[in-house]
């Protein structure tokens, strides 16, 4: 029976070998590094157009931009609507009735003071806004998002409000109503007063709406 000895190792090969193997682990760490430093570079030049794809595009931008609106031709009781934020947003030139309204009834209104509600600081009065002739209002009804008909006293049809009905805004989708300031009525399902914007006068006739200055 014969068995098979391991034959010793030839020192000089073994470091020969040994040296080959260090010289072959050194040209390893070289390409590891090279290699590394190459896919940090793609991966760097990779995230650059993924950080850009996050930034807003310019349709965006523009979309959240300032509206501005010319109210010049805008006559008393009238009122204009234009789109902010993809929301109709309402400018209302009120007549002096209309302002001496605002001080009337507010036992009618669930949130007279505007304390709930959500309007720039400055607009935090009777008014709720910057000057009582010119109201601007986001034309969302705070129940379910439909938007509400403005119904002004003495217009054809109105009369079902009542005689208490100071003029304001009726939401027809389930029936709350708003004074002429946004502020609702008590005992309907919208829950706070309309939404006031941002906005700022660039002129007397020139409304900045979206103005985060306003
Ligand atoms: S959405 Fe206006 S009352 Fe419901």
């Amino acid at each position: 029976m014969s068995t098979t000895q391991p034959l010793p190792p030839d020192t000089r090969d073994a470091q020969s070998e040994g040296g080959e193997l260090a010289g072959d682990a050194a040209i390893r760490r070289r390409l590891l590094i090279a290699t590394s430093a190459l896919g940090g570079a793609g991966l760097l030049a990779a995230a650059v157009p993924f950080v850009k794809s996050l930034e807003p595009s310019a349709a965006a931008r523009a979309a959240g931009d300032p509206v501005e609106v010319d109210i010049s031709a805008l006559g008393p009781g009238e009122l204009k609507t234009v789109v902010w934020r993809g929301k109709p947003v309402w400018l209302l030139k009120r007549t002096s009735d209309m302002v001496a309204s605002l001080g009337r009834d507010t036992a009618l209104l669930a949130d007279a003071t505007s304390l709930r509600s959500d309007q720039p600081a400055a607009c935090r009065n009777r008014y709720r806004s910057l000057e009582p002739q010119l109201a601007v209002i986001v034309a969302v009804c705070t129940h379910l998002g439909c938007t509400p008909n403005l119904e002004r006293v003495g217009d054809p049809g109105t009369a079902w409000l009542g005689n208490d009905w100071p003029g304001g805004f009726y939401c027809p989708c389930h029936g709350s109503k708003f004074d002429l300031a946004g502020r609702v009525f008590k005992n309907v399902p919208a829950p706070t007063n309309l939404v006031i914007p941002p906005y700022a006068y660039e002129s007397p006739t020139l409304v900045r709406v979206g103005d985060p200055t306003g």
